[in-house]
């Protein structure tokens, strides 16, 4: 009987770490060393959770709101959920149908372990985002790869969808708006996807969790609404990390069909038991209280894109699809390197320039700059950028 390295589980042989929490940390000790380095590696918006939550936060403290919740959350938080579901999708999901996690990286493992077995394949669409293959393997499924173009702007393109589609075919994720391109996909796309899902009777898990980044003329659109009676096969996965700036305070949910959300609870009620009483607290109030915060921040993101993305492409040797959603610039810079975490290292050593190279999401002809930054640190990393091209 063979066994693995270290006593390790198998299941975990083949899991890198998440290549994007890497280069951070990288970037974060050079700058603790006393370099002034400028992070385009962020996943995470740079303003402080508004106050009216934070308020929130510290008065469920005082409450004394410090003990266990019911697993599937709190049923206020529940039934805000699923209001703001509603209410964006036009559909009718009861609060029961939903499920308060530890973020939306959370909903996701519960929707994969139990929906998924071993040999069950899942399409997603590449670029991905980096965890997506590790939490289909980690439910000992088979992530199927699907490339999105770039002269499609990164949109999945149906017809490799269906030349992609085995036997074993059980589910496809939608991710919209894309980490790490920003894509936002068009109501055309999402209906040819829906019809294949539906033909196939695939599940969709949705990750909508930048739903509220998305800049005008740009909208965002949701699978179940192009496709309403899609509703039965379909995961909305969700949470205020991103658009509400609360990306420790660990709140995420998933919205759909009653017995996935039920097998879901009951999974995590033997693994995490409820997320944290006090940031639920904190995200009902994000989710009931004033939304100005979230335009703010959509407007000042859409300030950095534009700067980011125009200075970016100024820069001969570097390609920029500009992103309609999210806050991540995916550039393309295979005209100076057959290696993007060559590059990045390099980027990083000698301009104190760090970006996230593109082989964690499945390109090593692309880095990630996120926008999520000040517009100084965005026009010192284009000048510092320029330099160092003059230079090579
Ligand atoms: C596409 C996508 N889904 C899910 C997540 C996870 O979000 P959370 O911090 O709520 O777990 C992220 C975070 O980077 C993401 O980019």
């Amino acid at each position: 009987m063979s066994r693995a390295p270290g006593g390790l589980a198998t299941r975990l042989q083949h899991i890198e770490p998440s290549a994007t929490l890497a280069l951070a940390a990288k970037a974060k000790a050079l700058a603790g060393a006393g370099h002034t380095v400028l992070d385009f590696t962020a996943g995470e918006p740079d303003f402080p959770t508004p106050d009216h939550i934070k308020a929130a936060g510290i008065q469920a403290i005082h409450a004394n709101r410090t003990t266990y919740t019911p697993v599937a959350g709190l049923p206020e938080l529940r039934a805000a959920i699923v209001e703001a579901v509603n209410r964006r999708r036009r559909a009718a999901y009861a609060p029961s149908q939903s499920l308060v996690t530890c973020g939306a990286k959370h909903a996701l493992f519960n929707v994969f372990q139990a929906l998924c077995n071993p040999g069950d394949e899942v399409i997603l669409v590449s670029p991905y985002w980096v965890s997506f293959p590790a939490l289909v393997q980690l439910a000992g499924a088979k992530p199927v790869i699907v490339e999105a173009r770039e002269e499609d702007r990164f949109l999945p393109d149906p017809e490799a969808v269906r030349r992609a589609l085995t036997r074993a075919t059980k589910a496809i994720i939608v991710n919209s708006p894309s980490n790490p391109t920003g894509a936002v996909i068009d109501h055309a796309r999402l209906e040819a996807l829906a019809g294949i899902a539906q033909e196939r009777g695939l599940i969709v898990v949705s990750d909508e969790i930048y739903e509220q980044l998305v800049y005008p003329p740009a909208a965002h659109v949701s699978i179940v609404e192009v496709a309403p009676q899609l509703q039965g096969q379909t995961v909305i996965v969700g949470g205020v990390s991103k658009s509400y700036s609360m990306t420790g305070w660990r709140i995420g949910y998933a919205v759909g069909p009653q017995p996935w959300i039920d097998a879901m609870i009951t999974l995590q009620s033997h693994s995490t038991s409820n997320p944290a009483s006090i940031s639920q607290h904190a995200a009902l109030a994000a989710l009931t209280g004033d939304q100005q915060p979230v335009a703010r921040m959509r407007e000042a993101f859409q300030q950095r894109r534009d700067r980011l993305v125009e200075g970016l492409n100024r820069l001969p040797a570097l390609r920029v699809t500009r992103p309609d959603g999210a806050f991540y610039a995916w550039c393309n810079v295979s005209r100076l390197t057959t290696s993007a975490s060559t590059l990045a290292a390099q980027w990083l050593e000698e301009a104190q320039v760090a970006v996230v190279p593109g082989e964690g999401f499945g390109s090593k002809d692309h880095v990630r700059f996120s926008f999520a930054t000040s517009l100084d640190t965005i026009d010192e990393g284009l000048a510092r950028l320029e330099r160092w091209l003059t230079q090579h």
